[in-house]
């Protein structure tokens, strides 16, 4: 006898952050998508893993992933609609022994598929496991305040990182690793899912350019409270930017900061 997976730890964790990231206005309509790698023995608790309803060619290789299990966003679904039915705006899917297809083990009810983003998640997993084995979560969000920094600030990594760290004390300490910058492109392609997982060997938040962000890490806690971190910089950047600025948290300040809480941080982004 399975267990009911709607009480399914994993299924609660993405109704709950989808409904947060909704309310935040992070995510209108049906802007945003998550992906979760999961633990094949405990979706086992759920499901029969032999049973799959459907297979969903995906359109790129994802060969390192095969037999992972993962637990998407479903492709124009809103993500304030998820808490209230998950099985139709949530997928799991097992990545088959092509590498390429998608087996649908779970969800997508109305016969939809996972999001249009599926390349930058993948490719960011992949990206991400090379550097850090216990990733799990890749995130990708519109939030307000950092969209509209992309419209008056210079599109540079080094520039965007050191502006956001300046912006609260807690920056450097959250992500001393800084931001990845990508310029425009067009969206739910191959290539800004490799130009995605490129930046994410470095960083685990990467900004796309005038569309939103990326960010990735080992719970749903950590990545959320990664973007979080970002968006709040992001909103003191907007708040203050037409005003003359008298203080700033100087570069030797977030060196004091850096290296009291023992981070390793991208002290090239620094101008010391
Ligand atoms: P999906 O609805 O396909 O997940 O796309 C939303 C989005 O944010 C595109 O970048
Ligand atoms: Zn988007």
């Amino acid at each position: 006898m399975k267990k009911d997976i709607l009480q399914a730890p994993f299924v609660k964790e993405m109704r709950a952050v989808t409904a947060n990231m909704y309310r935040l206005g992070w995510d209108e309509r049906n802007g945003g998508n998550i992906s979760y790698l999961l633990d094949e023995a405990e979706v086992g608790q759920y499901l029969d893993l032999s049973h799959v309803l459907r297979e969903i060619p995906t359109g790129f290789s994802a060969k390192p992933l095969v037999g992972k299990i993962f637990i998407v966003t479903g492709t124009g679904k809103y993500f304030k609609n998820v808490d209230g039915d998950p099985e139709t705006n949530l997928g799991i899917i097992r990545i088959k022994e092509d590498g390429e297809t998608a087996q649908l083990l779970w969800g997508y009810k109305d016969g939809g598929k996972f999001t249009s983003e599926l390349p930058a998640h993948l490719m960011s997993h992949m990206a991400r496991l090379s550097v850090d084995p216990a990733n799990r979560v890749v995130m990708h969000s519109h939030p307000t305040n950092l969209l509209a920094m992309n419209y008056v600030h210079e599109l540079d990594e080094a520039k965007f990182t050191h502006t956001l760290w300046e912006m609260c004390t807690e920056c450097i300490v959250v992500f001393p690793d800084g931001v990845g910058v990508l310029p425009w492109m067009l969206c739910g392609t191959n290539e800004i899912g490799e130009a995605t997982a490129q930046k994410m060997k470095e960083f685990r938040l990467v900004v796309w350019g005038m569309h939103g962000i990326y960010g990735a890490g080992k719970t749903m806690d950590e990545t959320f409270g990664l973007i979080e971190t970002v968006e709040k910089a992001a909103q003191i950047y907007m708040l203050t930017c037409n005003r003359p600025r008298v203080n700033t948290i100087r570069d030797e300040e977030m060196v004091r900061l850096a290296e009291f809480f023992g981070v390793k941080y991208r002290k090239d982004f620094l101008h010391l």
